[in-house]
């Protein structure tokens, strides 16, 4: 039996290839987290196929949502209101996750609530870290995005900076497929690189100096080159010196940049949020960086960096209390812009 000044959020999440549910209280407890992920299914594609990610979702939306209420130990009439997903992502995906929301929505009379994806990811911290409160910086680096964000306020969040082209998990999935690691390339390349030499291979500095926006495209053209002259030389390149100097070059950079917004902002609370947050390259620039910088970090739990539905109730809940409210014609936003 649950307080009656309690909130609860059932979140849903199914923007990429994880369809999620999960109950949530008062925005920062976990009372269930389910998720029921593709990941090995795609694998045999190298990528996530789009259409079948969405058949996927489908057969798994109401099973999740159910799992979610039963081990959260609640009903739908317990529940205060809906948060999904509706955008950024795959247009097909998000539209499951979102039809299943606005039906339940319509069914019981429950307020619906849009979330922004990556605003998710920021509030996995929340979920983390019962002390967390904003203002505070987060570096959002997930598959498709790489932002560093001043979180003024719970829901109100400001862009300092992202990239101009590739998101650094796009540059690390594409070099981790090239070198025959396969899909999905993060985990595989942050495991390959374990104990290699992180100077014996050389990439060309990043020359985005003067701003806190990032580009990655160069960075990956630059890997690409290195390993088809190796090629045609006969050589092979080795994988683990190679994903271990690549995978540092990307966490510098990332790294830096967050840095100059913390002195650029005189803000030393730092969250890394996303699922190339989960990376221990990424990790060890960070935790050398406070050292040198005084910097006060956060990483979420492994589990909650990637796609789940708990950071997606999360963000929900901290919207509802803002006041915000759906109706049923909201839609699915494939290239929702987080903040201003
Ligand atoms: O946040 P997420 O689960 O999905 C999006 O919202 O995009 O992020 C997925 C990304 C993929 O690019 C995946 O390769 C990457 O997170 N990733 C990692 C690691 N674990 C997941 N990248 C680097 N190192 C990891 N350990």
């Amino acid at each position: 039996m649950e307080n009656k000044k309690d909130v609860l959020i059932l979140g849903i999440e199914s923007s990429c290839d994880e369809t999620a549910a999960s109950v949530v209280k008062n925005g920062r407890e976990i009372l269930s987290d389910v998720i029921a992920s593709q990941a090995d299914f795609h694998e045999q594609y190298g990528g996530v196929v789009p259409e079948l990610a969405s058949r996927m979702h489908v057969d798994a939306i109401y099973p999740c949502i159910e799992s979610a209420l039963k081990e959260a130990n609640v009903t739908l009439d317990d529940i205060d209101a809906v948060a999904v997903t509706y955008g950024p992502g795959l247009v097909g995906a998000l539209l499951v996750g979102l039809s299943a929301a606005k039906g339940l929505c319509a069914a019981t009379g429950k307020p619906l609530v849009g979330v922004n994806h990556l605003h998710g990811h920021i509030c996995a911290n929340y979920l983390c870290f019962p002390e967390l409160e904003p203002e505070f910086l987060c570096l959002c680096v997930s598959g498709g995005n790489t932002q560093i964000v001043k979180v003024n306020s719970y829901t109100e969040l400001e862009i300092l900076g992202k990239t101009r082209d590739d998101a650094a998990g796009e540059a690390i999935d594409k070099i981790a497929r090239v070198i025959g690691l396969g899909y999905p390339g993060g985990p595989k390349m942050d495991k390959a690189g374990q104990g290699g030499d992180v100077n014996a291979y050389e990439f060309a500095v990043n020359h985005m100096k003067d701003t806190l926006d990032f580009s990655f495209s160069g960075i990956k053209t630059n890997a690409l080159n290195i390993i088809n002259q190796s090629k045609q030389k006969g050589e092979e390149i080795n994988v683990s010196d190679f994903a271990a100097s690549y995978q540092k070059h990307i966490a510098k950079i990332l790294c830096d940049h967050t840095v100059k917004a913390s002195e650029a902002t005189g803000i030393k609370k730092i969250c890394l949020a996303g699922g190339v947050s989960a990376n221990s390259f990424l990790r060890k620039a960070f935790d050398e960086a406070s050292l040198k910088h005084d910097l006060k970090l956060y990483y979420p739990k492994l589990r909650l960096c990637t796609d789940n539905a708990a950071m997606i109730a999360s963000a929900g809940y901290f919207e509802y209390i803002n006041g915000r409210r759906d109706d049923l014609a909201l839609n699915a936003t494939p290239s929702l812009k987080l903040g201003r």
